[in-house]
């Protein structure tokens, strides 16, 4: 493939992981990321499976290096492996690194095999509690033996899994250690993630919720012997190693410690919305020039204008005892 120049936003970063969320829908109700009675997208709206092909691989003659594949859940989408399939030839070109994925696991019993087909190497599952009582009330319609079947799946087909587990409050501080017992001995990493003010809150308040990662980092620290790693996986996590145990913790900050100045990826949207920062709301439409022609010329156009326009990064604050930065626009809607 032709390899035009790379994306490189007005900060200087260079824009090589493109997140792209290929349904809104998904067969759990997470409180955090969605509404119990969601309204989701018409089918017409959403861009094709033909249409994601074209629209990714712009991107990777554009640079892109990493393509993770989410939702809502990505794999209730109808099809979704013929999509997979066809990213694997930019696997197999060299031009991609990294095909992967997030999801909430509930599919990987039935599609773990044919991913690791198509060259997946990693997956993210999203996990935050082991207590299959309160994974039902966390996720509303989830159940957890479905999810553990999955992640065995993943495991039993040579992929990794990384666990990541959002935290919280009141609801999964008491599972720190249980959590991280469970991924030593299963051989999962583990991700913390920031709860991050997404979505109507309705009755709910974020910063109820909210547990600081700088808490639960000391809370290690009391009981093992912390390395900070200079490792990377591509996105914004930061590593450590527990010495005693040899496991590998990450920590995903927005609130307590931002790294927007070192951001190198956009979010595309089923309906062929490119959104340069999860927490801002600027977007571009890249359906209509999508559309428009069959020569990409002016797709990659928009591409270049959009990314011209990517903001320094988001305005996420709890501190001051108030939520500021909220976005309206629901997790599932960018997966992420
Ligand atoms: P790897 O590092 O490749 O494992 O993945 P990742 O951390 O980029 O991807 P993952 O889907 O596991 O991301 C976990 C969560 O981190 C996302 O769902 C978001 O909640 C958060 N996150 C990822 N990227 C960003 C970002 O650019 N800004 C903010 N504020 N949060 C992000
Ligand atoms: N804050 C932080 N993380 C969230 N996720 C969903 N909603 C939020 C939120 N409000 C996480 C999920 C999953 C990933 C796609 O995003 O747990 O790991
Ligand atoms: Fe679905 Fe993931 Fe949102 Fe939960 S966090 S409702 S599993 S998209």
């Amino acid at each position: 493939m032709m390899q035009t120049p790379a994306l490189i936003d007005p900060f200087a970063r260079a824009i090589t992981y493109l997140r792209v969320s290929v349904t809104d829908r998904c067969d759990f109700r997470c409180l955090y990321c969605m509404s119990e009675n969601m309204t989701f997208l018409p089918k017409a709206d959403l861009l094709t499976l033909e249409e994601l092909d074209r629209l990714c691989s712009a991107f990777i003659g554009m640079g892109v290096e990493k393509l993770r594949i989410t939702g809502g859940e990505p794999l209730v989408r109808k099809g979704i492996m013929t999509f997979f399939q066809a990213m694997h030839r930019h696997l197999a070109l060299g031009a991609l690194k990294e095909l992967t994925l997030t999801t909430n696991g509930s599919q990987l019993g039935k599609f773990a095999a044919d991913l690791a087909g198509c060259g997946v190497r990693r997956v993210n599952v999203s996990l935050d509690t082991l207590d299959a009582e309160k994974f039902a009330d966390i996720t509303r319609w989830g159940r957890l033996p479905q999810v553990l079947d999955g992640i065995a799946a993943a495991q039993a087909a040579g992929i990794r899994v990384k666990i990541n587990a959002v935290a919280l409050k009141g609801f999964n501080e008491d599972e720190q250690f249980s959590l991280t017992d469970w991924c030593a001995r299963e051989g999962h990493d583990l991700t913390w993630i920031e709860v991050m003010p997404m979505g109507d809150l309705g009755n709910e308040n974020r910063l109820d919720q909210y547990w600081s990662l700088r808490d639960l980092r000391a809370r290690y620290a009391e009981r093992f012997t912390l390395t900070d790693l200079a490792e990377r996986s591509g996105g914004p996590a930061r590593y450590v190693r527990i010495e005693e145990t040899g496991q590998k913790i990450g920590f995903i900050t927005p609130l307590t410690h931002n790294f927007c100045e070192s951001c190198n990826r956009v979010r595309l949207t089923c309906t062929g919305a490119l959104y340069m920062c999860l927490g801002q709301e600027d977007m571009a439409d890249l359906r209509a020039p999508l559309r428009a022609s069959p020569d990409n010329r002016p797709l990659e156009d928009a591409i270049r204008a959009a990314i011209a326009h990517k903001p320094k990064g988001h305005d996420f604050d709890y501190s001051r005892q108030a939520v500021t930065g909220q976005m309206t626009r629901h997790m599932s809607h960018t997966g992420g």
